[in-house]
């Protein structure tokens, strides 16, 4: 168990925020460590080409790998959750009447690339819907086929909180000759994740949640297999071998920079971003995956034994430890989220989800007050 992290972030104590699934507060160093950035970029001669170019995306590059298990040379830099689906869906060429799954409800960005590449290749997007009672590992499990092309899922459902058993339905789908496509933005760095159990095709994590970074920044995982053969979304001249040598950049190159760096965004060096990407990504490795975990999983408990006698219930088997998407009551007011924020409390609603998403800066306080609130509304 990790003790309150509170006082590294700037959280006022009449704040109560279980949003972090919305949008993770960045850590107090981590925005001073953007802000410096940003100072520097008032005096561009302290941006040298060696540290701001290519050591700082080596460094975001090297700790997020981490957090995927993964070699940093199997990591990609970027910019949102849709481009590593994008860079996906463009080296995935499912066949005329195959099928591409998703889940119900499933979050836009990892849906919408599914329709557009199901127009152009004649495949079929199937939703796959989960019964009450049922896991979304189940609904999947009985939904994975010969038919089955591409499996496009997160490890945790943004909405109910539901968790994947990614393990059993990577070695199903592989089995079936289909690949895996994952959007981890609502667990990695909160929820451990098994690479070499899960073999993911593809794996995107935008880093503005659970990894505590600033918006826009995130981490892309490209199987070792995908890296010589596929296409990038660009042509950025920093992804070519060689571009190290500022003088030499129109002896123009044919071959990329080892392993997915080739998929990186343009401007991947972003250097109002990177510093404090780094500073976030690494607080969350001292902590460590499995603390947090675990940590959290007692919090969102606590949560819910002190919600429930109010009617509000987890809406799912197998919830992430991390992640609470509660079933509200009939009675319950279309205006709750924003009657809580007026009083400082904030939270979400997704579809029919109460969403309470704590993080580590949450304590006992933050529950009693969360209580005193829903009692007056509900
Ligand atoms: C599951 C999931 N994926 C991705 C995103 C963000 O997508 P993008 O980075 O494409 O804007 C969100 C934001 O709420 C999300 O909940």
């Amino acid at each position: 168990m990790i003790p309150s992290q509170r006082a590294l972030f700037d959280l006022p104590r009449e704040v109560t925020y279980f949003n972090a699934a919305y949008m993770g507060p960045m850590p107090r160093h981590a925005a001073k460590a953007g802000a410096q950035s940003y100072a520097d970029k008032q005096q561009p001669w302290k941006l040298g080409i060696q540290d701001a170019f290519i050591d700082a995306p080596e460094h975001y590059r090297a700790l997020g790998a981490r957090l995927f298990g993964a070699r940093a040379d199997d990591i990609a830099i970027v910019p949102a959750a849709s481009y590593g689906l994008a860079l996906a869906a463009r080296n995935l060429e499912p066949d005329a009447g195959s099928e591409i799954l998703v889940l119900d409800g499933q979050f836009p960005s990892n849906v919408y690339v599914w329709q557009a590449l199901a127009e152009r290749t004649g495949a079929k997007v199937r939703t796959v819907s989960r019964s009450d009672n049922e896991s979304w590992t189940e609904a999947v499990l009985a939904a994975i086929s010969i038919r089955t092309a591409i499996l496009a899922c997160p490890q945790v459902h943004w909405s109910d909180g539901g968790q994947l058993d990614l393990a059993r339905i990577s070695d199903a789908a592989r089995r079936q000759g289909a690949a895996l496509v994952l959007d981890l933005t609502q667990s990695l760095g909160a929820l451990p994740f098994d690479l070499d159990a899960i073999q993911p095709d593809f794996a995107v994590a935008a880093g503005y949640k659970w990894l505590l970074g600033p918006y826009s920044l995130g981490l892309c995982y490209i199987a070792p297999h995908h890296q010589e053969s596929a296409e990038a979304l660009e042509e950025n001249w920093i992804n070519r071998q060689g571009s190290e040598d500022f003088a030499r950049l129109v002896d123009y190159q044919s071959t990329y920079q080892p392993g997915a760096r080739r998929f990186d965004m343009g401007e991947r060096a972003n250097f109002q971003l990177i510093p404090a990407g780094i500073a976030s990504l690494q607080l969350i490795l001292d902590w460590g995956v499995d603390n947090i975990a675990t940590t959290l999983g007692h919090k969102t408990q606590d949560i819910i034994e002190a919600v429930a006698p109010m009617g509000l219930i987890p809406a799912t088997p197998d919830r992430a430890p991390h992640y609470l998407g509660l079933a509200v009551p009939p009675q319950t007011p279309g205006d709750l989220v924003k009657r809580l924020a007026a009083e400082q409390v904030y939270l979400s609603q997704r579809g029919t989800r109460l969403r309470i998403t704590p993080h580590l800066y949450n304590d006992e306080t933050d529950v009693t007050r969360l209580v005193e609130v829903l009692k007056v509304i509900l």
